[in-house]
């Protein structure tokens, strides 16, 4: 039940009728004009297109056009009369027996009334796609969750979804880990517990990575503060010997190059801390000096790993597998599965003739020994090939793209992948486009960056990356504080045991993290602020959880089941009595709309608000509509079967967001 689109399409059929139909161009556009009423007393809905269509009719004003379409359109069985208001808005309000009509049927239907699409697309899903080999951050959380809720929202809706993860298992990571084994690992120790021995050499590497750039970046900085500094004097110096508007321009210049030098000073207080760890600890600082070319061995290390060196292919061999236990392990506890996991490694054998076909189609050319494809609306050419002959990323995505062509022949393509990565997709697009390797709808699906309590992006104390697993286990202690306090679940029969607090939180904790994720458009940065996530009120996946929770219990202290509700309703019918009754009602009848506009933005906040408003009108129907001491039967089975549909669509709802619930809470 898409409500809009089965109102436009009674205003489209009655334009098509009209006298001045032949006048109008693009009628289902004009008569898509519907949107949900600005204020409830005008009514549900309002359509909009009056104004731009009597522009098309000559002679014509709005509010007579809107008249003579409302006049011709079939909504006797949808709407009270429609009025025609102001300028020529036309309100609409639903009729009641039209919504019972539509709950009723929703009773006997499992997709609560949610139709399938009528054009089916293919639709393949690139997401998580984690560089294995260092522990899952919590920058992997949002591109985990938003494709995963993507997949379920998009898949219900009736199209067809293929998804892949595209682990990052063959970059300068593998490497590093290599590099490490070598030279710190004990092969006893990494065969005993491969997984935190791994990571322990990971994080050792990036730290001596880390410290020999850190040094070298010192006097760099330094010196890039004198220019700036330089800059900035003359800029307010210029400044002073004009007048005016040229006055200002300088004196900002000189705030933007101000801004430069805090940002610099800013990077060296950075790289001094990271100094400081080793320095101020001698076993590390003897290791640092003794690794002094440590960046360029890694390096090394890949390269050997990529030509097919014997030894390093057969320690990635070893490694690979504990590396992605790492990762499922994550993924079993949000839940989370793929149809595919093609990573970078299996495209490796193909990077040689994806460049040598774009060469040999003229489309890539040798620039200062490196293999480029140059594109007219960017500066920079995208590089498939470095003049060492090493591929690129760029070079795996056009391999990647070219197999899902012909493997998947797809009608879209969504990338989840950090904002950050935007300037590549674009370029990765535009060859795209140049090169006709695929008919496919190219999509990144962008999102911003997590942010710690300070603002700034998330980190533990010591400045590395919080680990995604230690962040799971905080919100899962977090919610356990909150949702089984002795104080609140003390009336609970049977009380709680352990093993069920145990299950609630962990339910409780990971949805909240993910409902927070989701409920932010996914363009914009968010603050991660666990007590905010887990808590009972405001727009949080507790509230929508525990008002789901209370549907069973309403029904048992009602003594009926789910069937007892069928029963009396195919008795007795239904009518609404009360406005918080109408309210929660039409909701339930807009979930369609709330997951097709998922679909228009790829954005899952929109999934997030209609649940959230879902719960809130359930939230305000308790409290004023008693179903216990109900006026009457008719009105009684009513409410009953507002709180079961209630309990589905909640349900439903946070399934398609990842998110599950439970029975009692
Ligand atoms: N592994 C990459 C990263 O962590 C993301 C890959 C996204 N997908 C792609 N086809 N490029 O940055």
């Amino acid at each position: 039940m898409h409500i809009p689109q089965l109102l436009s399409q009674r205003f489209a059929d009655a334009i098509a009728r009209s006298p001045f139909a032949d006048q109008v161009d693009d009628i289902q556009r004009l008569a898509g004009m519907i949107r949900i009423a600005g204020n409830p007393k005008f009514g549900d809905y309002q359509a909009n297109f009056a104004m731009p269509l009597s522009k098309m009719v000559s002679g014509s004003n709005p509010r007579d056009v809107a008249q003579q379409v409302v006049d011709l359109a079939d909504l006797d069985q949808i709407c009270e009369a429609p009025e025609v208001a102001g300028p020529g808005f036309i309100n609409l309000k639903l009729r009641d027996d039209f919504i019972t009509n539509n709950l009723v049927a929703m009773l006997d239907d499992p997709r609560c009334l949610v139709g399938q699409v009528d054009s089916p697309k293919k639709i393949l899903i690139d997401y998580s796609s984690p560089n294995v080999a260092k522990p899952m951050h919590v920058g992997h959380i949002r591109t985990t969750v938003i494709g995963h809720c993507l997949a379920q929202t998009l898949a219900f809706m009736g199209h067809e979804i293929i998804t892949d993860n595209h682990l990052g298992d063959w970059g300068t990571q593998f490497g590093m880990i290599i590099y490490g084994y070598k030279h710190f690992g004990d092969p006893n120790v990494v065969a005993a517990d491969p997984v935190p021995e791994l990571s322990k050499l990971y994080r050792l590497v990036h730290q001596l990575m880390s410290y020999h750039k850190a040094v070298s970046s010192l006097p760099k900085l330094d010196h890039q503060i004198e220019t700036l500094s330089l800059q900035r004097e003359e800029a307010l110096k210029e400044a002073e010997a004009v007048e005016g508007k040229e006055a200002k321009k300088k004196r900002k210049l000189a705030d933007s190059i101000s801004k430069k030098i805090a940002g610099s000073k800013e990077g060296i207080e950075k790289a001094k801390s990271t100094i400081k760890a080793i320095d101020s600890d001698p076993e590390m600082k003897s290791l640092a000096e003794k690794h002094s070319s440590i960046a360029t061995a890694v390096l090394e290390e890949t390269s050997k790993l990529h030509a097919g060196d014997e030894e390093n292919k057969q320690l990635w061999e070893q490694f690979l597998p504990h590396c992605k236990d790492e990762i499922n392990r994550v993924y079993n506890r949000l839940n989370v599965s793929f149809d595919h996991t093609l990573g970078e490694s299996f495209y490796h054998p193909m990077l040689r003739k994806t460049v040598d076909d774009l060469r040999e189609r003229g489309l890539a050319t040798e620039s200062d020994g490196a293999i480029c494809v140059f594109l007219d609306q960017f500066d920079a050419p995208m590089i498939i090939q470095k003049r060492d002959g090493a591929f690129l990323y760029a070079t795996t995505d056009l391999a990647t793209l070219k197999y899902r062509e012909e493997e998947f022949s797809p009608d879209e393509i969504l990338y989840v992948v950090d904002a950050r990565q935007s300037e590549h997709f674009e370029k990765l697009f535009a060859v795209a486009e140049l090169t006709k390797l695929t008919t496919a709808k190219l999509v990144h699906v962008s999102f911003g960056t997590v942010l710690g309590e300070d603002g700034k992006p998330i980190k533990t104390r010591s400045g590395t990356l919080i680990g995604l697993e230690s962040l799971l286990d905080d919100a899962v202690e977090a919610a356990y504080q909150v949702v089984c306090d002795p104080d609140r679940i003390v009336n609970l029969e049977p009380p709680m045991g352990d093993d069920e607090k145990r299950q609630v939180s962990e339910t409780i904790g990971i949805g909240a993290i993910k409902y927070a994720d989701l409920s932010h458009h996914r363009t914009s940065d968010y603050q991660f602020k666990l007590s905010k996530m887990v808590a009972l009120s405001g727009n949080t996946a507790t509230y929508a959880q525990y008002n789901y929770a209370r549907t069973p219990s309403i029904l048992q202290r009602n003594g009926v089941t789910e069937k007892d509700v069928h029963q009396r309703v195919a008795e007795s019918g239904l009518i609404l009595s009360h406005p918080a009754e109408r309210d929660l009602a039409l909701m339930l009848m807009r979930f369609e709309e709330a997951l097709s506009s998922v679909y228009d933005d790829y954005a899952p906040n929109h999934l997030v608000d209609y649940v959230y408003g879902l719960a809130e009108s359930f939230a305000k129907f308790n409290t004023q509509c008693h179903v216990l001491r109900a006026e009457s039967n008719e009105i009684q089975t009513t409410r009953l079967a507002l709180v079961v549909l209630t309990g589905r669509v909640l349900q439903l709802g946070l399934r398609l967001l990842g998110i599950d619930v439970v029975e009692r809470m």
